[in-house]
């Protein structure tokens, strides 16, 4: 088979929730249909279950598939699906933004009691910004929630992204009778669990069903499918791929209900891989030569090994188990043997993959986060991954000053992973680290013990806003702990304020200072 043909069959997506929305229970209807799990309930782990964050292993052996399977992949219909995980709760991390930066398309799924909440709006943006295609569920429709009408509102408000409803709910929670599917011109019945009838709408116009057709929430939801015809923005597929314009669908994971609709239409409509900016131009995923690039290392993720496991989203061509590759960044060949597909519950080894799929190769610890790997004699680059912006900060020291060789050393090296980010502060030098999520350090913590034998002591600073500042020259006198001035990787001079009011006001106070976002996510 020829790799057009491949790349045509893969879907590649994640799916962005706030927690709780409903992502676990989506996944695990989407495995069902891929015939990866037979019972609903099976992939997540203890939810809650607290963890010594001595034991790193024990953490992922707790989070279960949260942690490690973070790629599942499985053939539906026609395609090949690969969904990439976005974990979320505290082990919310640099990984989350940086998976979707290996995606050709994302759901978002909003919970309809709740609205738009804070983590969906941080993933949303990354997504904005990389203009990447947005499906939305509007989960727990069996619940009372929302007008639906406020929650489209909300999403083109907070957003600001057109919406266009593909189907409309009638009623909701103990009314719910099930929902117009506007796209294939049918209403699906709810019947209660695990059942729905499709019928179509011109045979319900011709008196097909009149106990349905006359009940008063059909009727009044006719009605307002008639204003939303008129008022509502077209459906306009071009926008919809540029990620200007979402398509919404209703509907609940739990019940299920409207889940196989939402799928199947979502898998048709869901592009396949798309061409990608490299230092070359654009390569296409149909181009000969094998290449993709790394945005995910994880460490352990084997605990009979001591191993570490790079994330690498084939962008075109063919890969070959034991093909040799090379690494721009350093000249070097490596021959890939030992590989790894994910799928739910258990690792297997992969022997090819196409364009859109994700695989796992061994990192005996060559590999930094946005890597670009490649066959032959080209040398092209894939874009830089973008830096994302840290909002957690801690002052961090090794518990023991004779150990400061391994601690410097230890520290570099997870840098460069990019597993966190450092700054140091000035004059003092002291280190201070910025992460996104509480995960992350405690990944660092366990790290430092156990791969470079020194305990480290962590000490919060608390949530920060990093300026940059423009000039090689500051006054120091100007910040303190307050306004923290420190200097990133590059020697940069940023500031860490404690928060947007102690921002404003030092804005008000020294308006010849230029403070710059350096985040292209904010
Ligand atoms: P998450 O991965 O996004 O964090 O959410 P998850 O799927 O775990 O769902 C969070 C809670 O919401 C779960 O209940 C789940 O059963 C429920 N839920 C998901 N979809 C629907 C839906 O369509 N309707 C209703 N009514 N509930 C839904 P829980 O009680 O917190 O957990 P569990 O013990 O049932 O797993």
């Amino acid at each position: 088979m020829n790799i057009k043909q491949e790349v045509d069959k893969r879907k590649t997506f994640a799916i962005i929730s706030h927690p709780d929305a409903g992502k676990t229970t989506m996944t695990e209807r989407l495995l069902m249909f891929g015939q990866l799990i037979r019972e609903a309930g099976t992939v997540k782990g203890k939810k809650s279950g607290k963890f010594a964050t001595s034991d790193w292993m024990e953490i992922e052996k707790q989070r279960g598939i949260s942690v490690t399977s973070s790629v599942m992949n499985f053939p539906y219909k026609d395609y090949k699906v690969n969904i990439l995980d976005t974990p979320g709760h505290e082990d919310f991390s640099e990984d989350t933004y940086r998976t979707l930066t290996a995606v050709d398309s994302v759901v978002m799924i909003i919970d309809a009691t709740k609205g738009i909440e804070a983590q969906t709006i941080k993933l949303f943006k990354v997504c904005k910004m990389r203009g990447i295609p947005i499906f939305t569920f509007i989960n727990k429709l069996d619940r009372e929630g929302r007008d639906p009408l406020s929650l489209l509102e909300q999403i083109e408000e907070v957003l600001e992204i057109e919406t266009y409803p593909m189907n409309w709910p009638a009623g909701m929670g103990k009314r719910f009778l099930g929902i117009f599917d506007r796209y294939h011109d049918q209403f699906i019945k709810f019947n209660g669990q695990e059942e729905e009838t499709y019928l179509p709408l011109e045979e319900l116009r011709q008196g097909s069903n009149e106990a349905l057709t006359n009940h008063p929430t059909y009727q009044e939801t006719e009605e307002e499918l008639m204003l939303l015809n008129e008022a509502g923005d077209d459906f306009n597929f071009d926008k919809v791929l540029r990620g200007e314009q979402t398509p919404v669908f209703f509907g609940s994971a739990l019940a299920p209900f409207g889940v196989e609709s939402f799928f199947d239409t979502f898998i048709e409509m869901a592009p396949n891989p798309k061409a990608r900016r490299t230092t070359e131009g654009l390569i296409s995923p149909d181009n000969e030569t094998f290449s993709g690039f790394i945005f995910k290392i994880q460490a352990n993720m084997n605990p009979q090994h001591r191993d570490r496991v790079a994330f690498l989203r084939v962008c075109s061509g063919k890969f070959e188990r034991g093909m040799t590759v090379t690494l721009p960044r350093t000249g070097k060949t490596i021959k890939l043997n030992q590989t790894q597909e994910f799928v739910a519950s258990s690792r297997g080894t992969v022997d090819e993959a196409y364009p859109g799929d994700i695989i796992g190769i061994y990192d005996p610890g060559v590999y930094r986060i946005g890597d670009t790997l490649l066959e032959g004699k080209a040398s092209f680059q894939y874009d830089e991954l973008p830096q994302f912006p840290p909002e957690l900060f801690k002052r961090v020291t090794a518990k023991n000053v004779m150990k400061s060789k391994q601690f410097k050393k230890g520290i570099e090296q997870l840098v460069q992973e990019g597993a966190i980010q450092l700054f140091t502060t000035y004059p003092m030098e002291n280190y201070i680290i910025g992460a996104v999520g509480e995960l992350q350090y405690q990944v660092f913590e366990h790290r430092m013990k156990y791969e470079y034998n020194v305990d480290v002591v962590l000490e919060s600073i608390g949530e920060r806003i990093p300026r940059w500042l423009t000039n090689d020259k500051v006054d120091s006198s100007l910040f303190d702990e307050r306004n923290m001035l420190v200097k990133d990787r590059e020697g940069q001079f940023l500031v860490l304020f404690k928060n947007q009011f102690a921002l404003n006001w030092f804005k008000d106070k020294h308006d010849d200072i230029e403070l710059i976002d350096l985040f292209e996510v904010n």
